[in-house]
């Protein structure tokens, strides 16, 4: 597993508990060096890799492309090379943002991507360094939020505690993505060796302004504390765009006949019981 200490890596290492896991962060593998890569690999000889280390940092990737490509391009290559040379089948993490949010319904798998941000591109780049092994699995995730790491529903219980009006943008829709849903369903599709591509997140659609309300409610405050501003309204702006609608649909998922991940809502009331503990 790279990105073992991500929001979703920690989630993903707890879903393969009863497996031989070794569980790779930053700081125990920087899988922008090829050596270091081939290296832990090779000698570890894992049955499969789940390749979710990336940088995520989707403005400041505006600014460093070559440091986007790098750690999610050429470094996916490097896993993919390695992974070949032991057999290990890849999972790779992979995003909504690969898609331009102009489609009016929801994203299926075999939409052509078409990425506006410098990161939506180099994830992309990651899925085309994989795509050409015919085992290897992409799963797409949107909105991932989770007990570990920085995200949205902490950010937003911190505004709300901090001030007493909340804006956020009502023109960008999408899935959340629960990482403790998710990382189950990554587990499954490693175990069962199913190929191919994925969208795995929570069911039912939001804006992020709806996101918010929701959020608010789920902790017992007032929702009406957050107002809704479009994209334009951001000040200061974003540096990268992001897709107005990146809603997944998990179309490979439903036609394989496997089950879908709950409705955001009931993952969201959970996490925000954990969070205010
Ligand atoms: N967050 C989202 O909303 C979202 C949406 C769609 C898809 N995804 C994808 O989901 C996957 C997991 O993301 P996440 O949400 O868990 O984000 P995250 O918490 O930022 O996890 C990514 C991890 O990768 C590590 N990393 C960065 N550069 C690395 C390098 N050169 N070598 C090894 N590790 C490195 C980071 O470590 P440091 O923090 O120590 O640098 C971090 O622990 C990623 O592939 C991401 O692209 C995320």
């Amino acid at each position: 597993m790279t990105g073992a200490g991500g929001q979703l890596g920690r989630e993903v290492v707890a879903a393969f508990a009863g497996h031989e896991v070794v569980a790779a962060d930053h700081a125990t593998l920087d899988v922008a060096d090829r050596d270091a890569v081939l290296g832990a690999i090779t000698t570890t000889r894992p049955d499969a890799i789940v390749h979710a280390a990336a940088w995520t940092a989707v403005d400041a990737c505006e600014s460093e492309p070559d440091h986007a490509f790098l750690v999610n391009g050429i470094a996916t290559r490097h896993v993919a090379d390695a992974a070949r040379r032991v057999g290990a089948r890849v999972c790779y993490i992979s995003t909504d943002y690969v898609f331009d949010g102009t489609k009016p319904e929801p994203y299926i798998e075999w939409d052509a991507p078409n990425p506006r941000s410098v990161y939506g591109a180099s994830k992309l780049a990651g899925e085309l360094e994989i795509r050409g092994d015919p085992d290897a699995t992409i799963v797409r995730i949107s909105y991932v939020c989770g007990e570990h790491g920085t995200n949205m529903v902490k950010t937003i219980l911190r505004l709300a505690g901090e001030h007493d009006t909340l804006r956020f943008v009502d023109d960008q829709r999408g899935h959340p993505t629960f990482a403790a849903d998710a990382a189950p369903m990554i587990r499954r599709l490693v175990v069962d060796r199913r190929p191919g591509c994925f969208h795995v997140t929570n069911q039912g659609a939001v804006s992020w302004y709806e996101f918010a309300r929701a959020v608010l409610e789920a902790a017992g405050a007032d929702p009406s504390r957050v107002q809704p501003i479009s994209t334009a309204d951001l000040d200061p702006p974003r540096a990268a765009p992001r897709p107005a609608n990146s809603v997944l649909d998990n179309a490979a998922l439903r036609l394989s006949g496997l089950p879908l991940l709950p409705h955001y809502r009931e993952s969201l009331d959970r996490l925000v019981r954990r969070l205010e503990g």
